[in-house]
C-alpha cells in the first residue's frame, strides 16, 4: 500500500461482546442479511442474504473454487441434487446415525441439545433457562423429510440432504468415467444443505438451511495420512490468506474418541473464536473407505478404482474437507468488524468510524466512484469513470452528501477504495484514491486507474 499521508487508525474497540449485536444490526441496516420472512414475523433459524450480503457469499464461494478446482488440475467439481434417492442416507448412515440428544424443559418447554448444556445444568438436570425439570433425553433425527409424489405414505419420503458430501460419493463412477481424473484425485462441490437444528441462536452461525463447499479428496489406501496432513494446512492457510481473518483467532481442534462421526478415522475442526466462543468452521476429517463401500453394498453395484499405474483395482480412501459457506460469511464479516477512534470532533467527543477491513478480493464492492459535487460535469465525468471500472470490478457510485460522510458509508460497508472526482480532475485527469484502512489518500492519473487497483488488491496486507 502506498506511503503518502498516513492516518492511521487507532483500534477503539473490536470487543465481541458488545459487537455481535452490532454486527446483527449492521448486517440489517446495510443489506447484508434480513431475518427470514421478517414481514410474518419470521422463521426462526433462516435468514436472507440482502444486495451485499450475496455479494459477500459469492465472492467467498468463488476464492474456494478457484483455489480448490480451478487451480488444482486434479481436482473437479459437480453440482448433485438436493434431493437424492432415500437410500443415500441409509448407505451413508445418516437414517441411524445422524441424530442429536434432545432434553425439553418440563416448565417452560424449551428445548436444548444436551450436549449443549452446562455442567451443572447436566449434573441437576435442570433447565438453564428457568430452573424447571429437565426430561430424559431421546435422540432425533436432523433429516427434514418431505414427499415426493402426490402421495403422502412411508414409501415416498425424501430427505433433504444434510450434506453435500454424498452427491459426490454416488458420482464417483460417473467421475472417474467421464473426466481424466486418476488417483490423487479430488471432487468439489458447492450448495445447500438442511438441517432440523436443535439449538439455533448465534444469527447465522448454526442454521437449518446453510451452504457448505465440500471437496471429496481420493487417495490410495495407504496415503491417507500424507493427504491428511496436507489439506489440513492447505485450508488454514486458506482462510488466511484469502479471507485474511486474523490468524490468533484460529486453531485446530482434534475430535475425541468419542466425538468422531460414524465415518471417520481422524478428524480435525478449524475453529474460529466467535463472541460466544471457539466453535467450528470448517471440518477435515479421514473419511476412510465408508462411504464408497457401503455405497456398493446398498445399491449393488461394487465401486473400485482401477490404477493405470499398476493396474491394482482398490476401494480408494477418503480425505474430506467440509467449509460451511454461510458460516465463513459470519466469521468474514465477525473478523473484519471494528469500530476506530479517528480523532475528536467538534464537541470534543471521541470521533468514531465503524469499518470492515474485508479483503480487497471479497469485498462486496471494491471500488467507490465518488463526485467531489454534482454539478459542473464532475457527476458525468464520475459515471465514466465507474462504467469503465465496472469491466473488473464491483463498483458503486454514490453522489449524495458530504464527501467524509459518503467515506465513512463505503468504510462500513467495507469498500476498501474510493476514487473521488474533483474540479482538478477535468484539468489534469487526475483523480483523489482514498485508502480504506489507512484512510491515506493520493493522487493519482485517471490512465491507469484501474491496473493501479490491481496492484493494490495483490499486495494487500491488512493492518
Ligand atoms: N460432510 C461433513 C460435514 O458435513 P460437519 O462438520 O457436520 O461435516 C461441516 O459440517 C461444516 O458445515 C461445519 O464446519 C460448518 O461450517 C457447516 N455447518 C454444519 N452445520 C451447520 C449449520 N446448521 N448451520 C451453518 N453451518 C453449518
Amino acid at each position: 500500500m502506498a506511503k503518502e499521508k498516513k492516518a492511521k487508525a487507532n483500534t477503539l474497540s473490536n470487543d465481541y461482546g458488545a459487537s455481535m449485536d452490532r454486527i446483527v444490526s449492521l448486517c440489517k441496516r446495510r443489506g447484508f442479511v434480513y431475518p427470514s420472512s421478517e414481514i410474518y414475523g419470521g422463521l426462526s433459524a433462516t435468514w436472507d442474504y440482502g444486495p451485499l450480503g450475496v455479494e459477500l457469499k459469492k465472492n467467498i464461494q468463488e476464492a474456494w473454487w478457484k483455489d480448490m478446482v480451478r487451480r488444482h488440475d486434479n481436482i473437479v467439481g459437480i453440482d448433485a441434487a438436493i434431493m437424492m434417492h432415500p437410500r443415500t442416507w441409509e448407505a451413508s448412515g445418516h437414517v441411524e446415525n445422524f441424530t442429536d440428544p434432545l432434553v425439553d424443559c418440563k416448565k417452560c418447554k424449551t428445548r436444548f441439545r444436551e450436549d449443549h448444556l452446562d455442567e451443572k445444568a447436566l449434573a441437576d438436570k435442570v433447565c438453564p433457562e428457568c430452573g424447571g425439570e429437565l426430561t430424559e433425553p431421546r435422540q432425533f433425527n436432523l433429516m427434514f423429510t418431505t414427499h415426493m409424489g402426490p402421495v403422502e405414505d412411508s414409501g415416498s419420503v425424501i430427505y433433504l440432504r444434510p450434506e453435500t458430501a454424498q452427491g459426490i460419493f454416488v458420482n464417483f463412477k460417473n467421475v472417474v468415467d467421464t473426466s481424466r481424473v486418476q488417483i490423487p484425485f479430488g471432487i468439489a462441490q458447492v450448495g445447500k444443505a438442511f438441517r432440523n437444528e436443535i439449538t439455533t441462536k448465534n444469527f447465522i452461525f448454526r442454521t437449518c438451511e446453510f451452504e457448505q463447499m465440500e471437496m471429496q479428496y481420493f487417495v490410495k489406501p495407504g496415503n491417507e495420512d500424507e493427504a491428511f496432513d496436507d489439506w489440513k494446512s492447505k485450508r488454514m492457510a486458506w482462510y488466511i490468506d484469502r479471507l485474511g481473518i486474523s490468524p490468533q483467532r484460529l486453531r485446530f481442534t482434534e475430535h475425541g474418541p468419542d466425538e468422531l462421526a460414524h465415518y471417520a478415522k481422524v478428524a480435525f475442526d478449524i475453529e474460529y473464536e466467535y463472541p460466544f466462543g471457539w466453535q467450528e468452521l470448517e471440518g477435515v476429517h479421514s473419511r476412510t473407505d465408508y462411504d464408497l463401500r457401503r455405497h456398493g453394498e446398498f445399491s449393488g453395484k461394487e465401486i473400485n478404482y482401477l490404477d493405470p499405474a499398476d493396474n491394482s483395482r482398490f476401494v480408494p480412501y477418503v480425505i474430506e474437507t467440509s467449509s460451511g459457506l454461510t458460516r465463513s460469511v459470519l466469521v468474514t464479516l465477525m473478523d473484519a468488524y471494528h469500530e476506530e477512534k479517528i480523532g475528536v470532533d467538534k464537541k470534543g467527543n471521541d470521533d468514531i468510524r465503524t469499518v470492515l477491513h474485508f479483503h480487497p478480493d471479497i469485498a462486496p464492492v471494491m471500488v467507490a466512484v465518488l463526485p467531489l459535487v454534482k454539478k459542473d460535469g464532475l457527476a458525468e465525468l464520475a459515471k465514466k469513470i465507474e462504467k469503465d471500472l465496472r469491466e473488473d470490478f464491483s463498483t458503486f457510485y454514490d453522489q449524495g452528501g458530504a464527501i467524509g460522510r459518503r467515506y465513512r458509508r463505503m468504510d462500513e460497508i467495507g469498500t476498501p477504495f474510493c476514487v473521488t472526482v474533483d474540479y482538478d480532475s477535468k484539468e489534469d485527469e487526475t483523480v483523489t484514491m482514498r485508502f480504506r484502512d489507512s484512510m491515506e489518500q493520493i493522487r493519482i492519473p485517471i490512465d491507469g486507474l484501474a491496473e493501479r487497483i490491481r496492484r493494490e488488491i495483490r499486495s494487500y496486507k491488512r493492518v
